[in-house]
């Protein structure tokens, strides 16, 4: 019996970095912070609260940590706080440094690489038009790395009432985890508009690279395990993809939801993971298989 698993499956390189990041700083013995959760993954989170790293769950909180002095029982140079791989904006960055607080930035290159082009375009009078989720954390990010005007959308309809301010060039870029199609038609439709574009395709490949590997394995495999946490969309989406082709698919969130029947035939096993499930996890699971079948 052979298994096999996606060579992406679980963390991203980003979300790994940051993750790896917060554990090393814990040795260091300072309290830390992490600036939103690290990771969208129960397990990993509570593992990190036992071992004493606290979340500020958004900007309000952190206003209030920083108004009211709420650690001031603490020495600033023993508090750390870890900015996740979401990134945050440059307001929030700077008004935590000069707290004193020591600041782990572990913002991913990629989404580091969109808060240089937006600064830097709209400080030539460029026009921002960010397409993307306007709540998501990383959008909120990206906005605060504007110098100038910058507006934000999700849909192809508001793209299609979407009028830029006149004479001014625009650069559009994306979130990193965007629906790449979905961005090619808001692009075409700008376009269309015969408006002063300058189009930056800023979404990372690793959903894709995933979901594409996922498909591969599962094409071949007699049975596939998905694992992932239930209300992750991108861990559904890799269940639908290996059900079109591999009816004997389960989708699991730990070990123990794992009840696999295989036909006596079986040659293959596939494994897959979701961007947010930990290597930890994914082996588990893998030792099981390779023990149990
Ligand atoms: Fe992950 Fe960075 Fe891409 S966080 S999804 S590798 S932009």
């Amino acid at each position: 019996m052979e298994i096999r698993v996606t060579a992406s499956a679980g963390f991203c390189f980003g979300v790994k970095r940051a993750v790896e990041t917060v554990y090393e700083q814990i040795q260091t013995g300072k309290t830390i912070y992490t600036y939103g959760s690290i990771v969208h993954n129960e397990e990993v989170v509570k593992e990190l609260t036992e071992l004493g790293v606290r979340v500020i769950e958004d900007r309000q909180e952190l206003e209030r940590m920083l108004e009211q002095d709420s650690l001031a029982d603490e020495i600033p140079q023993d508090v750390t706080v870890i900015i996740r791989a979401h990134g945050v904006s440059k307001d929030i960055s700077q008004r935590m440094a000069q707290k004193g607080w020591n600041i782990v930035d572990t913002t991913c290159p990629f989404v580091e690489h969109i808060h240089r082009l937006v600064e830097e375009r709209s400080r030539q009078g460029e026009h921002i038009l960010v397409v993307g989720g306007p709540e998501h954390p990383e959008v909120e990010g990206t906005v605060g790395w504007c110098n100038g005007p910058v507006d934000v959308l999700e849909s192809v309809e508001e793209a299609e009432k979407y009028v830029p301010p006149e004479g001014k060039k625009l650069t559009v870029v994306a979130q990193t985890t965007f629906n790449y199609n979905k961005f090619q038609h808001i692009v075409e439709i700008l376009k269309e508009k015969g408006y002063n574009v300058s189009i930056v395709n800023t979404i990372c490949n690793a959903t894709e690279e995933r979901q594409r590997e996922t498909r591969e394995v599962a094409a071949d495999a007699d049975a596939m395990i998905v694992i992932g946490g239930k209300h992750s969309s991108n861990t559904r989406k890799l269940y639908e993809i290996c059900k079109e082709v591999c009816d004997n698919t389960c989708f699991i969130q730990t070990l123990d939801d794992l009840h696999l029947e295989l036909p006596r035939s079986a040659g293959l096993i596939g494994i897959t993971a979701g961007a947010s499930t930990p290597n930890k996890l994914i082996e588990e699971v893998q030792n099981y298989v390779r023990i149990n079948f």
